[in-house]
């Protein structure tokens, strides 16, 4: 039986104080997630139901209670606290996804500092662009991407504590690193949690815009309402089901539904940090009997190439419920999986900035494939007129989707930058940046992305931090990054790129400026091709006219052209 009930219902009889009601948080007392996370369902009498199953490379398997997972908070927290850590300090956690991260984002909220999660394989210029932009105090990491953090960190005087969280005694520590075993540390049993309110910082992540460097999304302990609400009725977590959410919580699916929502829930949940392979994750699905599956159509698409037959070689009748996050999911996506599985997979649409599930298809309603169904209760979601910024009443008319300020996990701002927060609103509206039509059953169909950001297998990748690790590239001259179509991915990244005298073009610099942009930003900022050109095409005020590449990628029409430079 699903927790949602009919979808009338539920949006004529919604408020958020039902969640809050469920957790029994009254306005204005202490809200703090890693207390809800871990302590609270302790004393609801979970103490020894499993909270983590976690397995890493080579088999490693490691299982934590909800109990087990308080103490490891608490013993983080209190050793961030011991050298110094206050309220509000921002700290980084770049590890891969191995069972300290998890616990180290409880510790990190319950002493009320703020947690900034970063991919564990982003490079060294990724990484300095975010730890200086929030001025980031400490950063947990472990010792393979120490080297990363050692070439930047002459140029972070505010980073006073890199955190070693698997040090090998035999190795030498420099300046300002320090090693922290989990392990080896004395569990604290009991931990003064930091008096958050609702509105105080919690969560920091960072998310890529068409212009300018990373923003940095400011979350609060609030959005746990959100958050706790949308695990229950979307993800449908029910009180025996084993979770699987397929994301690294270096992006916001990671922590807000593969950590605050499902343990603020008391559910079991499984992570998986050894690649991506069809037999594995099938496997991984059968081992643990995981009944809940939280995914992302670049998988999916990859589990369809991978075939119907190898599915057949695995018991997964455990699965109740799947639904899928962070790029279009389209309808064979949808269709196959009704056809190997035996059930849709729900797409969800929301944002780093929104913090929650927004438009989804709910556990029981109709799926149409192909649609990423309708507004969550209590959200009000439409298409804006693109001029008029006005709600279009027509239906299957193209519009900006925007939804109504206040809900709980709604952004509070952008790290330092008031003026792009602002731009993101008007007319009283959140301007999500997609477009969008709707049907006349309230669906939303997806259109595309409103600006040049590149959508490559659910993360969005900024064209003009591409094009700004190009030029320091010493062979390149100019450069214009756009999305290429791709099967698996739906998009990948593409650059165009003129090169300066002396230099020739030809496979082995192709290679040496894919591999280039790889290790200071990552391989999923990686150009997947390159073609030199012998100029970039520009408006005449100089801008790079993305859009006329775009167009030619994808077949599409060019349309207007008036301000190309013509010389
Ligand atoms: C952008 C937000 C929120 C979790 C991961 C992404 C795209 C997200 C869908 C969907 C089509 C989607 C949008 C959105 N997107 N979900 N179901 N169908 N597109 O968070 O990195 O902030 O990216 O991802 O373009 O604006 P994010």
């Amino acid at each position: 039986m699903s927790n949602f009930g009919l979808y009338e219902d539920r949006v004529k009889n919604f408020s958020w104080s039902i969640a809050e009601e469920e957790l029994e948080y009254r306005q204005g007392n202490v809200l703090n997630i890693g207390w809800y996370c871990s302590d609270r369902i302790c004393l609801k009498g979970k103490a020894e139901k499993t909270a983590l199953i976690y397995e890493g490379f080579g088999g490693i398997r490691k299982v934590y209670s909800f109990n087990d997972i308080r103490l490891a908070g608490n013993t983080i927290g209190n050793f961030l606290r011991s050298i110094g850590i206050v309220n509000e300090d921002r700290v980084c956690l770049f590890m891969d996804r191995i069972p300290e991260l998890y616990l180290s984002f409880l510790g990190v909220l319950k002493i009320g500092a703020i947690v900034q999660p970063l991919f564990s394989a982003f490079g060294e210029e990724s990484l300095f662009v975010r730890l200086e932009n929030a001025q980031t105090r400490a950063i947990i990491t472990q010792s393979k991407h120490l080297s990363k953090v050692r070439k930047i960190i002459d140029k972070l005087p505010h980073l006073e504590f890199i955190i070693v969280a698997d040090h090998n005694k035999s190795k030498k520590l420099e300046n300002r690193e320090m090693a922290f075993s989990l392990q080896e540390s004395e569990p604290v049993e009991h931990l003064e949690i930091y008096p958050t309110k609702a509105e105080t910082p919690s969560v920091l992540h960072y998310t890529s815009g068409t212009t300018g460097l990373p923003k940095g999304v400011k979350h609060v302990h609030y959005s746990l309402i959100a958050q706790y609400l949308t695990s229950k009725w979307v993800l449908d977590l029910q009180d025996d089901d084993i979770y699987w959410c397929t994301a690294d919580p270096g992006w916001v699916t990671g922590t807000s539904y593969g950590i605050i929502g499902p343990w603020s829930l008391g559910i079991t949940q499984c992570v998986l940090d050894s690649g991506f392979s069809a037999q594995a994750w099938y496997k991984f699905i059968q081992d643990n009997k995981i009944t809940m599956w939280y995914s992302a159509p670049t998988a999916i698409r990859s589990l369809m190439r991978a075939g119907d037959e190898i599915v057949k070689e695995f018991n997964l009748s455990s699965l109740r419920h799947l639904a899928s996050v962070g790029e279009p999911l389209n309808s064979e996506a949808v269709i196959w999986s009704m056809k190997v599985f035996g059930k849709p997979f729900h797409d969800t649409f929301w944002q780093t900035e929104t913090g929650c599930i927004m438009i989804t298809n709910f556990p029981g309603m109709r799926v149409k494939p192909g649609s990423m169904g309708r507004p969550f209760p209590g959200i009000t979601g439409v298409v804006l007129d693109p001029k008029k910024y006005e709600p279009i009443t027509e239906t299957g008319k193209i519009g900006l989707i925007a939804f109504r300020p206040g809900w709980p996990s709604m952004m509070r701002g952008y790290w330092n930058n008031e003026e792009k927060y602002k731009n993101k609103f008007i007319n009283g509206w959140y301007l999500s940046g997609d477009r969008s039509t709707i049907d006349n059953e309230g669906y939303f169909w997806f259109i595309g992305r409103d600006d040049d950001v590149i959508n490559t297998g659910g993360h969005l990748v900024s064209p003009f931090e591409v094009e700004s690790a190009l030029l320091e590239h010493p062979a390149v001259a100019e450069s214009a990054v756009v999305a290429k179509p791709d099967e698996i991915n739906m998009e990948v990244v593409k650059a165009f790129i003129t090169l300066k005298p002396g230099f020739t073009p030809g496979p082995d610099l192709e290679l040496e400026i894919m591999n280039f942009v790889r290790k200071k930003l990552s391989s999923i900022a990686m150009p997947q091709a390159v073609e030199f050109m012998e100029k970039i095409p520009k408006t005449r005020s100089g801008k790079i006219m993305r859009r006329l590449l775009h167009a030619k990628e994808w077949g599409e029409e060019i349309g207007d052209i008036s301000t190309l430079e013509n010389d």
